[in-house]
């Protein structure tokens, strides 16, 4: 291929430093008028333009319905952590159950979710339609974003909101005293990419619930021994499994931890009692090493 005279004099160094470097990205979305834009944007919700997620009590006499009952279970699912007056970035809050639960016990909350026309990540299935699957979903992200500024409204608990890549996230939203995965892990393509990319702007403290998996059961080695430290490619069957990625053991999510700084772990099991279909749950808190 030929250069032209003026393909020749592009800065080709500066091309590729500016595209790495990108300090701008999704930025400025923690200033108030950015806020106050994604509260204006979302004032017109009403419920029909909304899914949820989560089981939540808008306190006005009806219960609105999801999939996931954690009420009761907020403690445990988050590690029976302390958040009051700390600093969280909530990763993945779906209809904001547990945002409402950490703002009401006085954290200063920023939840982190996908971009507006963005969607979840596919686990490519030969036979499918990913082409009309990628497109249900991002429908599906947007009626599930617009269940959170739902909720806020209705419940009118204080949080910030921002979107983006969670693997790159802002460079400008400041550091945390805690992050929280709940129930995201599984989802996502890498998850120990986007670990890597919270852990960086975390103080003190990483919580991680995730769904215990049949591989998580293994006996005969020792608490965080590396045989038990699984991520299994094992979607379940389409259509659920399309948003499937990973069986995630207890173990694994450590041994990630403890590379990325955060050595001191605790492990619990837990179940929330109020869903019949009894889901196994685990949640790791991992505090980050005194340096
Ligand atoms: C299963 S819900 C978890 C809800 C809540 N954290 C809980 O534990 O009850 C998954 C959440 O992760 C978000 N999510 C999925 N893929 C994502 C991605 N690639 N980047 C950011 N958020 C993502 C979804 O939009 C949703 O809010």
């Amino acid at each position: 291929m030929m250069l032209t005279s003026v393909e020749s004099k592009l800065d080709l160094d500066a091309y590729f430093q500016e595209q790495m470097t990108r300090p701008k990205r999704y930025g400025g979305q923690l200033s108030p008028p950015f806020q106050k834009a994604l509260e204006d944007y979302h004032a017109g919700i009403t419920e029909e333009d909304c899914d949820f997620y989560h089981t939540i009590d808008l306190g006005d006499g009806r219960l609105r319905t999801g999939a996931w009952d954690l009420r009761g279970h907020e403690e445990v699912y988050l590690g029976c952590c302390d958040v009051t007056g700390k600093r969280v970035i909530e990763a993945g809050p779906a209809s904001g159950f547990l945002s409402a639960y950490m703002a009401s016990k006085g954290a200063d909350l920023v939840v982190f979710d996908l971009p507006f026309g963005g969607g979840p990540e596919l686990v490519p299935f030969a036979e499918a339609n990913m082409g009309e699957l990628a497109a249900s979903g991002r429908q599906s992200m947007k009626r599930l974003r617009n269940s959170w500024w739902y909720t806020k409204r209705k419940l009118g608990f204080q949080a910030c909101a921002i979107y983006g890549d969670i693997y790159d996230p802002p460079k400008d939203i400041g550091r945390f005293d805690i992050s929280v995965f709940g129930a995201i892990l599984l989802h996502l393509s890498n998850p120990f990419r986007a670990l890597q990319a919270l852990s960086a702007m975390t103080n003190d403290t990483l919580i991680v619930t995730d769904v215990w998996n049949a591989f998580s059961t293994e006996t005969g080695a020792g608490a965080n021994s590396l045989r038990k430290a699984h991520m299994i490619f094992a979607p379940s069957a389409l259509p659920s499994g399309i948003v499937h990625w990973w069986g995630l053991s207890p173990e694994a999510i450590c041994h990630m931890l403890e590379r990325l700084g955060f050595p001191n772990t605790t492990v619990t099991k837990h179940v929330p009692k109020n869903m019949p279909s009894a889901p196994s749950m685990f949640t790791v808190v991992a505090r980050r090493a005194a340096r």
